[in-house]
């Protein structure tokens, strides 16, 4: 426990000097305020109802839907405590609080709208890397906690694949084990910490890709068009080195042990109506 707490005093540290080049007052101020109206303006002219006039909310670090040890042998409760609370909680919530949380009320741009204008010209280029960085390692991670069930459970049938994501898997692959084998590839080859996608186009089929950092295909860095996140895995060395060194092979290939296939299902669904709240942060 002790331990736990002076990492955490050293990871609050180490986010203050995160933040000392964004936490300038004025320019900080001005620049957060355009950033959400910006993302308001951004989801107005994708056809997005218009933003309501309610207050922004602060950036919420929701729980794990299961115990830390629950995806135990194929994840340590250690490496899920230390990934969830800390690096998802302390730095990337914390970081976004820190930034924006002082400018709620001020619009009510979501973390979904914030992302997904990254790379797309819609933020200040001051703040444009904490919204990358910060906005994408929370998003990310709230999809990454709900796309795994303990090994065994009953989500993790592939039963539970809906028709739809079936007949997407089948038309782009041939079969879930090839689309599985590819996402694998992407995994291991991924160099640097980063992550590997299944992700969902605006018409329904299906691509594979990594991106690095907390980068994801949402965001105009990454492609012109978006592609919605409906599968990732996590290939920084935080969710795994603990119990699997440097052999992320073996990580990856337990990790398919956990896929949540009715949330996987329920990801596609939300993909093709567009309701990127329901697959990773909400806020
Ligand atoms: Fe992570």
């Amino acid at each position: 426990m002790m331990e736990l707490k002076t990492a955490r005093l050293l990871g609050l540290l180490g986010l203050l000097l995160l933040l000392l080049p964004v936490l300038a007052p004025a320019r900080e101020l001005a620049g957060v305020g355009l950033l959400l109206h910006a993302a308001a303006a951004g989801a107005a002219a994708d056809g997005k109802a218009p933003p309501s006039t309610a207050p922004a909310q602060k950036f919420v670090l929701e729980p794990l839907p299961y115990g830390y040890g629950a995806l135990e042998p194929v994840i340590s409760s250690q490496i899920m405590q230390l990934h969830h609370d800390f690096h998802e909680g302390v730095e990337y919530v914390g970081t976004l609080n820190a930034v924006l949380g002082p400018l709620a009320g001020t619009g009510t741009a979501t973390l979904p709208d914030l992302v997904g204008l990254v790379g797309r010209g819609g933020l200040p280029p001051d703040q444009e890397l904490v919204v990358r960085n910060f906005g994408g390692g929370h998003w990310n991670h709230q999809l990454f906690w709900k796309v795994m069930a303990p090994p065994g459970s009953a989500n993790t049938s592939r039963n539970n694949i809906s028709p739809s994501l079936a007949a997407a898997i089948s038309g782009g692959f041939g079969s879930v084990d090839e689309m599985l084998s590819r996402f694998k590839l992407l995994a291991d080859g991924h160099f640097g910490s980063g992550w590997a996608w299944l992700c969902a186009a605006a018409d329904g089929g299906l691509r594979l890709l990594d991106t690095a950092n907390q980068d994801n295909p949402l965001m105009g860095v990454v492609l012109k068009d978006p592609c919605v996140p409906i599968l990732g895995i996590d290939v920084w060395e935080h969710a795994y080195y603990l119990k699997y060194g440097p052999k992320k092979p073996d990580y990856t290939q337990a990790w398919l042990r956990l896929i949540n296939w009715a949330q996987v299902s329920a990801n596609y669904d939300a993909a093709r109506r567009g309701d990127l709240a329901a697959i990773g942060a909400a806020f």
